[in-house]
């Protein structure tokens, strides 16, 4: 495997905002060319003239595109063929949370995380995978709340369980062809995520107290490309991070029932 960010040409979904616009950054000074995905057009176009305003050779083109329907992934598909690029590089990282209980959820908010955290990432790569250049890389955005059951999160948990477990097989069958997939599994990071998880009546779960598993943007993102430049599987970005995991994997599965149960009641509001 000699995958090399020099060069590259890549296509990052979610890029208007948050670790998608990092990735963007972090990506420019060695690029040859991105393809920023996301919905909203202004944002994308403040991302590209941040770009460009440091590097002027570097080919920033635009995808105004919902990945979550088929129409979106296949406007991703036409720019890759009218902008004649060819990419060496998928970062699969746009991505959805709601905080809250599953029962009082609304029904579209569990649909649109399947939709874009599960469909969006499986098919977008099912349709680029044809057009990737070897030696190339998919680096796909999980979570460390892929690594346990995630009370009040359970279907974003549960969708980037799925994410690094499948990127995990890919792996091994991209592998003969030059393709390396990595899994970054991040906990909780400032963006937009959680603003955007929250519920809009009040009803979302107090999330504080993550403080150790903290890390910025930035270092997340570093580590992400690290991952795929060192063909690593899956990397858990931080220390804090870095040791829940493996903890996560090895507790005995009574004693981590345990402990949901017993944080999830703390979490609850008391009755009055
Ligand atoms: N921040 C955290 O605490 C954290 C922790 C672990 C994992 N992650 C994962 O990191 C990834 C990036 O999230 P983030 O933290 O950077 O959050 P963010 O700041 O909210 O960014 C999400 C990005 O996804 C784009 N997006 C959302 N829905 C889309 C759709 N249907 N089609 C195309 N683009 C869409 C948004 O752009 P538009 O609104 O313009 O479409 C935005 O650019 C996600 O997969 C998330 O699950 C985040």
């Amino acid at each position: 495997m000699n995958f090399s960010l020099t060069q590259c040409s890549a296509i990052i979904t979610g890029a208007s905002s948050g670790l998608g616009a990092e990735f963007a950054r972090q990506l420019a000074p060695t690029a040859k060319s991105l393809l920023l995905v996301a919905r909203r057009e202004e944002a994308l176009n403040e991302v590209k003239a941040e770009l460009l305003a440091k590097h002027k050779n570097l080919q920033v083109h635009l995808c105004v595109a919902d990945v979550a329907t088929d129409e979106g992934r296949a406007r991703i598909i036409e720019c890759v063929d009218v902008f004649d690029l060819k990419p060496n590089m998928l970062i699969n990282n746009a991505g959805i949370g709601d905080y809250g209980s599953f029962a009082s959820a609304d029904p579209a908010k569990l649909r649109g995380q399947i939709d874009l955290n599960v469909t969006a990432l499986v098919l977008l790569t099912h349709a680029v995978l044809p057009r990737l250049v070897a030696p190339a890389g998919i680096l796909n955005v999980s979570s460390l709340a892929g690594n346990v059951p995630m009370p009040d999160l359970a279907v974003y948990g549960a969708s980037k369980a799925f994410v690094t477990s499948f990127s995990e097989a890919l792996r091994v069958e991209l592998m003969e062809k030059n393709i390396v997939v990595s899994a970054l599994c991040p906990g909780p990071t400032p963006t937009n995520f959680g603003k955007n998880s929250r519920r809009a009546d009040g009803s979302d779960t107090n999330r504080s107290g993550q403080e150790l598993l903290r890390i910025t943007p930035d270092e997340v993102v570093h580590a992400g490309l690290d991952a795929l430049v060192s063909n690593r599987a899956c990397v858990f970005p931080g220390l804090g991070v870095s040791i829940a995991a493996p903890i996560f994997r090895i507790m005995p599965r009574f004693l981590m029932r345990w402990l949901l149960v017993r944080r999830y009641r703390k979490q609850q509001p008391s009755a009055t």
